[in-house]
Formats: C-alpha cells, structure tokens, sequence
C-alpha cells in the first residue's frame, strides 16, 4: 500500500459514480489530458459495473504508478465473485454470459494501455490496467 493509493470498496451504482470520480481526479493529477481521463474514467466504470453484476461487491484501487520516465495510472478491479470460466470467451466483444452488450472487458482493454486479467472459477477475478501519461507535463 503507497501513499497515495485509493481504495474504494463496489457494491452499487453509487459507488461505481464514485470510483469513476476519484479515477477521473487522479489522472487530471497525474498530467493526463481531458480525452485521456474520460477513456479512463470508462474503463474504470466498466470494471466496476461487473463487480456489481457478477460479484456483487468488490473493490477498485487505483495507484499512480511509473516505468522508468513514464508516469501512469494502475486501476485494479478486485472481487471474490463467482470468477470467469473461460477468460479468453469473456474477453471477446460482444460476449456476455447475460443479456449485457459484451463489449466491457473488451472495451476497458481497448482504452488502457496494459490489461492483465486472473481470474479464478469460485475464488475471483482481479483485473489490473494501467495507462501512460504520453507527454510529461
Ligand atoms: N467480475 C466478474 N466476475 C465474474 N464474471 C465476470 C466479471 N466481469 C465480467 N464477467 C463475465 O465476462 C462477461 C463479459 O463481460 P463484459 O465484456 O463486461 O460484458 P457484459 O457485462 O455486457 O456481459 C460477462 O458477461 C460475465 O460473464
Ligand atoms: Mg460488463
């Protein structure tokens, strides 16, 4: 846990709003630019929607986060849900076990620059993104 690291836990669509503005707030801080930071704030959102979907509850932490020069956001979606059988059937747009549109994991995969999902059938699903900061500030 650093310092400035944001832990929120998800259970509802208020929290989703939430964890969206707080992701919102933290990339303006880190230097990205309004285009960048509303991409952002929709990954955010869409992770956060399938914690409330499919697991219930679940948390968001988000955490600046640097490769050398590079600064960045990391956005981890974290929950003890039912987890995904078939990660790489989930990961495909216009996918979805319900009667969703499909095309959130995708989606969030397309908007940031890293997406790392684990996922594990009765135990969770704990997905990790992160987006570059292309021009320092
Ligand atoms: N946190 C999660 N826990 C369990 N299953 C999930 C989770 N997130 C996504 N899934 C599964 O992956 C599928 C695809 O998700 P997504 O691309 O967001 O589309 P949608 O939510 O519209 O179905 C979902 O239908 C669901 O089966
Ligand atoms: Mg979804």
């Amino acid at each position: 846990m650093t310092a400035n690291e944001v832990r929120m836990p998800i259970e509802s669509a208020a929290d989703i709003v939430t964890a969206r503005q707080k992701g919102r707030s933290l990339a303006l801080d880190l230097g990205f630019n309004g285009a960048e930071v509303t991409l952002i704030a929709a990954a955010i959102s869409e992770v956060s929607r399938n914690i409330v979907e499919y697991a219930k509850h679940g948390e968001i932490i988000l955490q600046p986060t640097n490769h050398g020069a590079k600064k960045g956001l990391c956005v981890v979606a974290e929950d003890n849900g039912p987890g995904i059988a078939d990660v790489a059937q989930a990961m495909q747009y216009g996918y979805s076990s319900r009667r969703g549109l499909g095309v959130g994991l995708p989606g969030a995969k397309l908007l940031m620059d890293e997406f790392e999902i684990v996922s594990r059938v009765g135990v969770g699903t704990t997905i990790t993104m992160k987006k570059w900061v292309q021009n320092a500030k």
